[in-house]
């Protein structure tokens, strides 16, 4: 089955619409108030009508902004993990006890953003599909070779898709490739030891590309080399956090 990824741009988050059989996909969303771009850009590609599925990789503002709007511009159902459809309701980016900047860059993020709320989002029941666990795989039962992964670490409602017959992974804010991240850590990280987890599934998959949220796509041998970044490290926390 031929799937072709489009990717087009976004402010801070990467949209990528992936183009199946089955209609279009969205990976994420972005910022509050980046809907009319977003929407432009979908429209020189096809109708907004075509767009079916929403897959959100977590709930941070800068994935779910204009997830509202986008909703009630389509009929598309959103794929999402269930933590995530509790922290919509609220409109804030959720922080964990113990939560951190995985590097000393990083955490001057914390310096220019302090707001991290976005219009909050109740899903009715018959829009959200939620995947409780990986034996849940909304894709697979639509024909559609998409696999769907639970990636906890910088959050706990992360997951991610992996597309077996290509080898690409879209792992959302699991790892990071954007200037200010080091070492493919993502900035924030709520749980080093899950997120570590989480790098070990995706390369028990031997994916042959991962396209992060943020920054270009980068080979998976990355994921090995830099594995250890955070050993004997320990995060930095925020003034009010993340990405
Ligand atoms: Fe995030």
């Amino acid at each position: 089955m031929h799937i072709k990824i489009h990717e087009i741009g976004g402010y801070a988050v990467r949209n990528y619409l992936l183009e199946t059989p089955d209609g279009i996909i969205a990976i994420d969303t972005g910022y509050a108030g980046q809907f009319p771009a977003f929407r432009a850009k979908f429209e020189r590609l096809w109708p907004l009508s075509e767009l079916r599925h929403i897959f959100l990789t977590h709930h941070h503002d800068d994935h779910s902004g204009f997830l509202g709007e986008l909703m009630a511009s389509t009929d598309a159902k959103v794929i999402l993990h269930p933590l995530a459809v509790e922290y919509l309701k609220t409109g804030q980016s959720h922080e964990k006890p113990g939560a951190g900047y995985s590097s000393f860059t990083a955490s001057l993020f914390s310096l220019v953003k302090k707001d991290f709320s976005f219009p909050p989002v109740s899903l009715p029941p018959e829009r959200a599909i939620i995947v409780e666990t990986e034996d849940d795989q909304p894709f697979e039962e639509l024909g559609l070779p998409f696999r769907i992964l639970h990636l906890p670490g910088h959050t706990d409602d992360s997951i991610g898709l992996f597309l077996p017959q290509t080898g690409e992974l879209f792992c959302g804010d699991a790892a990071m490739n954007a200037v200010i991240s080091k070492a493919r850590h993502t900035i924030w990280i709520e749980d080093v030891a899950e997120f570590h987890r989480s790098w070990d599934k995706m390369l028990s998959l031997d994916p042959g590309k991962i396209y992060p949220s943020h920054g270009n796509p980068f080979p998976p041998k990355d994921l090995s080399r830099y594995r250890h970044y955070l050993d004997c490290k320990t995060l930095i926390p925020g003034i009010k956090r993340r990405n």
